[in-house]
C-alpha cells in the first residue's frame, strides 16, 4: 500500500486548499482507496478538515514549543486546534534555503516524537554530494541521522535528493534503489521517495523495492494531478 504525501510548499491559498482536501477526500471515499495520503498545506490553511481516516493533514512545520515568543513560528497550541498529529521535519528547504542545522532539526524530533506526532522526516544529498558517488551519498545521508530515534514507532523516512527537488530532473531507477536498499538496511521504517515524481513515473518509481510511497511537491498540486497521481499507485 503505498503513502502518497503532497507537500504544498508555499502554494495555494486557505480557499484553494479547502477545495482541494474536499476533493480529494470526496475521491478517495468514494472509490474506497485504500493508500495512505498526507497534505501538508501551508500554516495558514490549517483547519478542521473532514476527512477519511486514511487522509491526514499535516503542518510543513512548526517550532518546538507550544506557545511563546518566537515570532513568525506555530507552536503547538495552533496545531492542537485543528487536531494536527503529523509534522515533515528536515526537508531540504528548510536545511539549505532556511538554515535549519541538524542539532535544530534534531531537536524539533525529538520535542514532536514525545508528543507522538507522525514524522515525516527527510534526508538527501546536494549535487556536489551525489557526483562524489554512492558511498559520498550514504555518508552524507548518516549524518542527516545524527540525534534521530529512527527506532521511532511514528517515524517515516522521506529520501529527496536535493538536486532532483523542484527541478524536473528525477533520480534514476538505479540511483533511488541504491539510496534505498542501503537505508533499509539499517533503519526498517517507510521509506518514502521524493524529487520530480510526476503523474507519469510515480507508479514506476512506487514498485521499485524498498520504496513505500511518494512525497510530491510541484507535481501534486493541481488536485485533478494529485488524484490521478493516487489513481496510478493504488494497487500497488
Ligand atoms: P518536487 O518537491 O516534487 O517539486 O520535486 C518534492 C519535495 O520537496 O517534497
Amino acid at each position: 500500500m503505498a503513502i502518497i504525501a503532497s507537500n504544498f510548499k508555499t502554494n495555494h491559498t486557505r480557499k484553494t486548499t479547502k477545495e482541494f482536501i474536499q476533493t480529494v477526500n470526496s475521491y478517495l471515499e468514494e472509490n474506497k482507496i485504500e493508500n495512505e495520503v498526507i497534505v501538508f498545506p501551508t500554516s495558514s490553511s490549517l483547519d478542521n478538515f473532514n476527512t477519511v481516516c486514511n487522509l491526514t493533514i499535516g503542518a510543513q512545520n512548526a517550532y518546538a514549543v507550544n506557545s511563546g515568543s518566537f515570532t513568525g513560528e506555530i507552536g503547538t497550541q495552533q496545531l492542537d486546534e485543528f487536531n494536527i498529529k503529523t509534522i515533515l521535519i528536515g526537508h531540504s528547504e528548510r536545511r539549505h534555503i532556511l538554515g535549519e542545522t541538524q542539532e535544530e532539526i534534531a531537536l524539533k524530533y525529538e520535542f514532536y516524537k514525545d508528543l507522538g506526532y507522525k514524522i515525516v522526516y527527510c534526508i538527501g544529498e546536494p549535487l556536489e554530494v551525489k557526483q562524489e558517488g554512492l558511498q559520498a551519498t550514504l555518508e552524507y545521508i548518516y549524518e542527516q541521522f545524527v540525534g534521530i530515534d529512527t527506532n521511532y514507532e511514528n517515524l517515516i523516512l522521506a529520501y529527496e535528493p536535493v538536486w532532483a527537488i523542484g527541478t524536473g530532473v528525477t533520480a534514476t531507477n538505479d540511483d533511488i534503489k541504491n539510496v534505498h536498499n542501503a537505508i533499509k538496511e539499517k533503519i526498517n521504517k517507510p521509506l518514502l521517495y521524493g524529487g520530480s515524481v510526476k503523474v507519469e513515473n510515480v507508479a514506476e518509481i512506487c514498485a521499485i523495492p524498498n520504496v513505500d510511497g511518494a512525497l510530491i511537491g510541484t507535481a501534486s498540486w493541481i488536485k485533478e494531478d494529485f488524484i490521478q497521481i493516487i489513481e496510478n499507485t493504488k494497487d500497488l
